[in-house]
């Protein structure tokens, strides 16, 4: 964190996974002076409110969310309350105090059944698959409509599945390491038979970093900066994949993991998981054409820095 910057986080450290593991990522903020934090829900309005008049932040990056496809299947509520309301009441205090960029993480799971890979920012992305994703599209749209009316600049992430150090316990590099390291089967779905686009967080925070001053304008004025540009042609809005743009079969993902744990797993080939999907592979053209940066961080490299993290964590 710069120097220059002041940031104020706000999380609301929902018992989704681990609160602890949550509490031990805070404790790393608060060691910088220049980090403030607040708990509470992102719904909160009069807690926005207040945050905002007493800091009145220049950037807001929202982040918070109810995340996971597969738990949005038996608990759609959740989402509609942190996803849909939340994002919705972070679209009224922008309105109010006119940041000068608005960026919100969205996900590659709102490509959901679009078979044209790789994914661009441009193509179709209305066949989500998942209530969580659909939610996820619902907030780019709701932010589309806000830039428009209320000309807040707005960038929109798309990230493909990001994994590392701190990383989250439902994810399945998490998964797999606590079963491999404890002699229990892990599951693979579609039987194995699965691609993502694993991209590791420190290019995705870079990724991020970058796109902060690249703030979108109205294209009526300068038009669009790229031929790939994905700037709408009636709002300051622009949508970004974040992606490592190089789909990994999930069978060479455990080899690699296999190799770093120095141990071979017990597979549980199973069945397609409703909501989910086959493959994501994101065209990250437009980010490189943004900022100048290509996530590049080889599995072999990523995997092993979570191992070391995992290890050590939970030493
Ligand atoms: N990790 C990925 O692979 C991935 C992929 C695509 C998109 N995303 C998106 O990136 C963002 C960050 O995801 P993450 O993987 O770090 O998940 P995460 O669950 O670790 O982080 C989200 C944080 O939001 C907080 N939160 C949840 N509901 C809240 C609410 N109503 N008010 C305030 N705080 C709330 C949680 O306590 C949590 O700390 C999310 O928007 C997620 O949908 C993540």
């Amino acid at each position: 964190m710069s120097k220059e910057w002041k940031v104020i986080g706000l999380d609301a450290m929902t018992e989704y996974y681990d609160v602890d593991l949550k509490k031990a990522r805070l404790n790393i903020l608060l060691k910088n002076p220049n980090f403030h934090n607040f708990e509470g829900l992102v719904e909160d309005q009069i807690l926005l409110d207040k945050i905002f008049l007493n800091h009145k932040p220049n950037v807001i990056l929202h982040l918070a969310a109810q995340a996971g496809v597969r738990y949005s299947i038996d608990n759609p509520n959740s989402y509609v309350q942190s996803n849909l309301i939340g994002t919705f009441q972070i679209l009224e205090v922008a309105r109010k105090f006119s940041p000068d960029h608005l960026l919100i993480a969205s996900t590659s799971s709102t490509y959901g059944s679009n078979p044209n890979m790789p994914f661009n920012e441009n193509q179709r992305s209305d066949t989500p698959m998942s209530f969580y994703a659909a939610t996820k599209k619902s907030n780019e749209v709701m932010a589309h409509s806000y830039s428009h009316l209320y000309d807040i600049p707005t960038t929109l992430f798309r990230f493909f599945t990001v994994y590392g150090p701190w990383g989250r316990p439902d994810m399945a590099l998490f998964k797999f390491t606590k079963n491999i390291l404890s002699d229990q089967p892990i599951d693979l779905y579609n039987n194995g038979k699965m691609k993502r686009d694993f991209t590791y967080i420190d290019d995705l925070v870079k990724a991020i970093y970058l796109l902060i001053s690249k703030i979108p304008f109205k294209v009526d004025k300068r038009g669009a900066l790229f031929e790939n540009d994905s700037i709408s042609n009636s709002a300051p809005f622009r949508i970004v994949n974040i992606g490592n743009s190089k789909p990994i079969s999930l069978l060479d993902y455990v080899n690699v993991l296999e190799k770093a744990l120095g141990r071979v797993s017990k597979k549980n080939f199973l069945g397609m998981q409703a909501g989910d999907v086959e493959e994501t592979y994101s065209n990250v053209d437009l980010l490189e054409n943004l900022t100048g940066f290509r996530p590049k961080t080889t599995i072999n490299i990523g995997i092993n820095e979570f191992v070391k993290w995992y290890k050590d964590y939970y030493r």
